[in-house]
């Protein structure tokens, strides 16, 4: 192994999952009485996608799902990451349930239980349905009730059997990268949109925190965001003061507020725009998690741009690092601080990577095989990082490797693919990766660990 992974640091217990979500696998997005999301219309709309991709197809995993549980079975794999989609359980966004939509999940819950794998259900990985962006979406306050309601008819119907739950995949992208940056569903620029988004994006996970807690006893209940690192691209007083802006702005303005410390003072100033708060919001936002999910995949360098967009801060590509496929720089150092961050600075309980990989072209070989040295290296050195944070106190439960399948990449369509399993879309057939296999190993290696020390 070319990076040690200390797997004595991890509680015997922890759970080695992968993860996906619902429109970047499932296709079949008009079967069985599924409405359009906010994704089909976005990826439908020329010039939004790299290559006009979209979800209609995907993995097929709506067809396919029994094969990839038994992928997973074959990775010895002990959790699975999935998301819920709410157009094909409530297709009006509120009211009448689908009984279609709801079985889906319903049997692919028995069928992970039944291969010994914990499935971790996520409510909401950006697929709002469409009805609902027609009645304003999330700038909209009905919009985080809606959320609640099917919150209930999920938890209601799956709570018997799973106890682990997300409300929001990255609140941070369906605001700022949705409603401000316009490069994801619903392709806003409005910085008013986006500021009122987020707020009852979060607002919407305080409520459907509540709802699930109400259907299911003994709810382990959370909320996955994506956290960067934030360095400045030089000591000026400017850019260190852009880092912190930053730090607001990526960070600070997603977790202070479900950590019951309100949204950042110096964030609210910037931004400028009025919080629809009313009474007795916050302590709802803000009721205690049982634990954290943290999405980490590189760490940011800005400096100051006083004329940009909210909040004034310009990327800056620092040179001589490696860089996967997306570009995004490799910094494993990033997560272990993250974790320690999370640990000291917000008293974290529990702590599960929720998602962590990389993206790079793969090549299949004449023998049918993929070999990713990249993507193996990338995983380990992460690996490492996470278990040295544990080492040295991050309550770390598990790790969700970022993605089990090649999938529709948002805006950069089916060219991107982060699998630790290979898809042919073409055929559809699927093939474990070199870094799948490598990801089996060190399962394997955690599990033999701790039958020895047992
Ligand atoms: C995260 C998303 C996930 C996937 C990875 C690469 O931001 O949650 O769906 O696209 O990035």
């Amino acid at each position: 192994m070319s990076h040690p992974i200390d797997l004595a640091a991890l509680p015997h217990d922890f759970l080695w999952g992968t993860a996906t979500s619902a429109y970047q696998i499932e296709g079949a997005v008009a079967e069985d009485g599924r409405s359009p999301s906010i994704w089909d219309t976005f990826s439908h709309t020329p010039g939004k996608i790299d290559g006009d991709d979209h979800g209609d197809v995907a993995c097929d995993h709506y067809h396919r799902w029994r094969e990839d549980v038994a992928l997973m079975k074959r990775l010895g794999t002990n959790a699975y990451r999935l998301s819920v989609a709410w157009p094909r359980v409530l297709p009006g966004g509120d009211g009448p349930v689908n009984a279609k939509g709801l079985a889906f999940y319903d049997e692919l819950t028995d069928a992970l239980l039944e291969a010994g794998i914990t499935p971790s259900v996520t409510l909401y990985h950006w697929d709002l349905p469409q009805v609902l962006q027609d009645r304003g979406g999330w700038p909209e306050r009905a919009t985080a009730e809606h959320f609640a309601s099917y919150a209930a008819v999920v938890a209601e119907r799956l709570g018997d059997r799973v106890t682990h739950w997300t409300t929001l995949n990255e609140p941070l992208c369906s605001a700022w990268i949705g409603h401000l940056e316009g490069k994801m569903a619903p392709g806003l620029t409005d910085l008013t949109a986006a500021v009122r988004a987020s707020y009852h994006l979060l607002l919407g996970h305080g409520l459907a925190s509540e709802a699930i807690r109400a259907a299911v006893p003994g709810a382990q209940v959370g909320i996955v965001n994506n956290l960067s690192t934030v360095y400045a691209a030089s000591e000026s007083p400017e850019d260190v003061a852009a880092a912190r802006r930053m730090d607001g702005h990526t960070n600070r303005w997603w977790l202070d507020p479900v950590h019951g410390r309100g949204f950042p003072e110096d964030m609210r100033e910037l931004y400028g725009v009025e919080l629809p708060e009313r009474d007795g919001d916050l302590k709802k936002i803000g009721a205690p998690l049982d634990w954290l999910g943290l999405n980490y995949y590189f760490p940011q360098t800005v400096a100051d741009d006083p004329a940009g967009p909210a909040p004034h801060v310009r990327d800056v590509a620092r040179t001589g690092v490696p860089r996967t496929g997306m570009d995004w720089e490799v910094d494993a150092g990033g997560i272990e601080t993250l974790l320690l961050r999370l640990t000291e600075e917000y008293g974290a309980r529990r702590l599960y990577v929720t998602e962590n990989g990389s993206s790079y072209p793969d090549v299949v070989r004449a023998d049918g095989t993929v070999d990713d040295p990249e993507r193996q290296d990338y995983l380990e050195r992460h690996l490492a990082a996470c278990a040295s944070a544990a080492r040295k106190g991050a309550p770390l439960a598990g790790y969700f490797a970022w993605s089990l399948l090649d999938n529709f990449e948002w805006a950069y369509g089916y060219d991107k693919r982060f699998g630790l399993v290979h898809v042919d879309y073409a055929t559809q057939a699927r093939t474990i990766k070199g870094s799948g296999h490598r990801y089996a190993d060190i399962v394997r290696a955690h599990r033999e660990q701790n039958r020895r020390a047992a």
